[in-house]
């Protein structure tokens, strides 16, 4: 499943430029049995299958390089993955990523192995590793070097604790739809207030929750006061 993610785009270009270095390992290569075993069925008795805790802490133990590694297991259980978190993981030396399957993992695994247990969203995928490559790109991201301009970085949804602003290109006009106006303006302080408008009201309609807890930048009550005012209006 990896290659392919891994082979294009920025990652690519991270890897040949030698930025980060992505290692995929097997957990039956850390099996000791002639089946290479990964996984058993659960104590107590129910339906399906659960991975074994051997194989994971000695495939971990075996590839983790330094103290500074994050241990993250991927699983539905885990705490919502955001990108303060991908900043976060970001930081580390080495991330360690768990790919979980079957019914669940060995709890001893979540217990005392990893550092953290990571769910990408609020339902099941049959295993953990799509949720990895979700994990490995938006951390990428925020590898020094890997995105071009680092501004872009800090202009991304999210990066403010706010949705991005509209962007537009060429053509000024596309079936009868125009750009606004304003872009045009070449006033640099006048398009920086409108996007910051924009990325507030675009926010305030499609992730009202993440306005609830902000801390708000200066000018932005304001801006927000605007909105508010130009949604009464009829
Ligand atoms: N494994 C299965 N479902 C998952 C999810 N939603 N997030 C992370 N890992 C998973």
């Amino acid at each position: 499943m990896f290659p392919s993610v891994f082979s294009g785009g920025i990652i690519r270009k991270a890897l040949d430029k030698g930025l980060m270095e992505i290692a995929v390992h097997d957990l039956r290569d850390y099996t000791r049995d002639k089946h290479r075993q990964v996984d058993d069925r659960p104590y107590g008795g129910l339906e399906g299958m659960v991975l074994k805790p051997e194989p994971i802490f000695a495939a971990v133990e075996a590839v983790r390089r330094d103290t500074d590694a994050r241990v993250c297991l991927l699983s539905p259980q885990g705490a919502r993955f955001d990108s303060a978190m991908a900043e976060e993981m970001a930081s580390h030396r080495q991330v360690v990523l768990i790919c979980g399957r079957y019914e669940g993992v060995d709890e001893r695994v979540i217990r005392h192995l990893a550092d953290a247990e990571i769910s990408i969203g609020d339902y099941v995928l049959s295993g953990g590793e799509p949720a990895a490559v979700v994990v490995v790109d938006a951390v990428s991201r925020f590898v020094g070097g890997v995105v071009g301009k680092e501004d872009s970085v800090r202009h991304d949804s999210f990066a403010e604790g706010i949705l991005d602003f509209p962007h537009y290109t060429r053509p000024r006009e596309f079936r009868g739809l125009k750009v606004p106006q304003v872009l045009f303006s070449g006033d640099h302080k006048k398009i920086e207030r409108w996007r910051r408008k924009k990325a507030l009201e675009k926010t305030l309609e499609k992730r009202p929750d993440l306005l609830r807890d902000k801390k708000l930048a200066p000018g932005d009550s304001g801006l927000l006061e605007e909105i508010q005012n130009e949604r009464k209006e009829p």
